[in-house]
């Protein structure tokens, strides 16, 4: 892919130019990187599962009517996606206190939050993504007013949609992050949902067991991060052995015992 023009390089994702003005192509990786890029990483088979997962999240966030930059995916780690003015805001939705806020406000992991709580976070990474209010948004611009009721209604929308999602599968949707851009049309310009969504950005546990299914085990040593993004996308139905890809990372069988994390309870027993 060296020979299309390559107009950002990310953590864990590349954007190319894509086939047409306004389209890009978002190239998953491997790589793995946790508080602010301090820990670096791989893990294996991260962007394929990644880029799966993600299609399979947006194209479902879509049926319910949520505005999406993803077109289509291409391969086994690219997608295409319409081009965005990224908004510089990071969206965090909370149903169960984990990681930052737990430090922040002294709470508990996993003690539930009386009601959602929805954060920004100032994206840039010099600062390291500072937690911001709605009056800075306002103060410095960085989105109007009618953008933030948008992301906002969007946001608590997709939190409903995929709790409910995960919850069928036996997995609590414990805080994610969404990321919007603005298109223009005319003189006209809207915020869609950008970026991707997987155990990246998402805290996901077991419902039984509370295993730990997402990045977390990348940033706490815990290991076998890639048995569990693998679970995740094996719960969800996706990564059938269908685009040629290898057919262990269909089977969970001889890695489940790995997902323990040091919690307590029975291993999550493979469904169907
Ligand atoms: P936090 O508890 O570290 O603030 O993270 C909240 C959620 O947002 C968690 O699911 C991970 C996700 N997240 C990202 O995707 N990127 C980031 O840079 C940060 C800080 C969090």
């Amino acid at each position: 892919m060296s020979r299309r023009r390559q107009i950002y390089e990310g953590k864990a994702k590349i954007l190319y130019e894509g086939p047409e003005p306004g389209t890009l192509i978002q190239y998953f990786k491997d790589d793995a990187t946790a508080f602010n890029a301090d820990k670096k990483g791989t893990i294996n088979g991260k962007g394929v599962i990644n880029n799966r997962i993600s299609e399979y999240v947006f194209t479902r966030l879509a049926h319910i009517g949520i505005p999406t930059h993803f077109v289509r995916r291409l391969n086994m780690r690219e997608q295409l996606v319409r081009q965005v003015e990224i908004v510089p805001i990071e969206v965090v939705l909370r149903n169960v206190a984990a990681g930052s806020i737990c430090k922040r406000l002294g709470l508990t992991e996993g003690d539930p939050l009386p009601h959602t709580l929805i954060e920004y976070y100032y994206k840039d990474d010099a600062l390291g993504d500072p937690l911001i209010s709605e009056e800075h948004i306002a103060c410095f611009n960085w989105a109007s007013q009618e953008e933030m009721q948008d992301i906002a209604s969007m946001a608590i929308r997709i939190n409903d949609f995929l709790c409910g999602m995960f919850a069928a599968v036996d997995i609590r949707l414990v805080d994610f992050k969404l990321e919007f851009g603005r298109i223009y049309e005319g003189d006209f310009s809207r915020v869609i949902l950008a970026d991707e969504i997987s155990p990246d950005g998402c805290r996901l546990w077991d419902m039984k067991t509370n295993d730990k299914m997402d990045k977390d085990r990348f940033r706490q040593d815990l290991g076998g991060e890639e048995e569990a993004y693998q679970e995740v996308a094996r719960r969800l139905g996706i990564l059938q052995n269908d685009d040629g890809g290898p057919g262990e990372v269909l089977d969970m069988s001889a890695h489940r015992g790995r997902l323990r994390g040091g919690t307590k309870g029975a291993a999550p027993k493979p469904k169907k």
